[in-house]
């Protein structure tokens, strides 16, 4: 299930449609989770809000995967978070509970929402303290196993939107922002290069013809202000999956 139909760009699949890239996702997803448990005892996964990882979500919950995943070893972070309550319909915590949290054995403590009911300066500097207790040696943030990340029409990814203030989010994992896009929640929470960046793997989920452009000037290397150019593990794998429909600006 889910294998690329029609082509590869460097090697990106490129996916017939949704369905197809969301159970190549999932699988890809148990992989990662059990490898990372096999080698370091837990799975940390930043995950993304939007529409494209919902189909993903929910295959996670269910058989087989719901069976595969060691979920007692996994830890859900977010890649950013819109500023609702966690029970709003823009919350991307509540998204994920709905899909994954409240079907799966997920430990209470393994999920590390971002505190979205607060102002965003101050759910920023939270999220920042919860990322510390998981810092990596030498850093104060994680490595992340696996971050989800998706990607705006405008090349925005996770909450970082072109023109997004570059010094601050050198300087700090987590970043406040107000952003207007397709009517969602403007105030949010984001990850930063520096996180994002530092993961093992990060994969974008891409789908849809309304991405072709930004997605087209990203691989061509001309979207340099669009931010999702900017995520380039340095120490890592980024992987494109993407549909037919997204891919369908960029030339062979
Ligand atoms: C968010 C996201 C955001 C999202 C893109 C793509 O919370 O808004 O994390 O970065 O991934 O906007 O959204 P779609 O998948 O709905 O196109």
């Amino acid at each position: 299930m889910g294998n690329p139909k029609n082509r590869v760009f460097r090697k990106n699949p490129v996916f017939e449609n949704l369905e197809t890239l969301s159970q190549y996702a999932a699988d890809l997803f148990v992989r990662v989770a059990r490898d990372a448990v096999a080698r370091r005892g837990r799975f940390l996964a930043a995950l993304s809000g939007g529409g494209t990882p919902q189909r993903l979500y929910e295959l996670l919950a269910q058989l087989p995967r719901l069976a595969q995943i060691p979920w007692a070893q996994t830890h859900f972070f977010w890649a950013d978070e819109r500023c609702v309550p966690p029970d709003a319909d823009g919350s991307n915590y509540r998204q994920v509970r709905e899909a994954i949290l409240i079907h799966a054995p997920v430990p209470p403590a393994n999920v590390h929402r971002v505190s979205g009911e607060l102002s965003p300066p101050a759910a920023a500097a939270e999220y920042a303290q919860q990322l510390a207790t998981f810092a990596a040696a030498g850093l104060n943030y994680p490595r992340f196993d696996l971050v989800l990340l998706g990607m705006g029409g405008d090349g925005h990814t996770a909450s970082l939107f072109p023109g997004f203030d570059r010094g601050a989010a050198d300087a700090s994992p987590t970043l406040a922002v107000t952003a207007h896009y397709e009517g969602r929640p403007a105030d949010r929470v984001t990850l930063t290069p520096p996180v994002l960046n530092a993961a093992r793997q990060v994969v974008f989920l891409v789908a849809g013809a309304e991405k072709a452009v930004a997605l087209a000037r990203v691989w061509r290397g001309d979207g340099a202000e669009m931010p999702a150019s900017l995520i380039q593990p340095h120490d890592g794998q980024l992987t494109w999956l993407v549909d037919a429909a997204a891919a369908s600006g960029v030339k062979n």
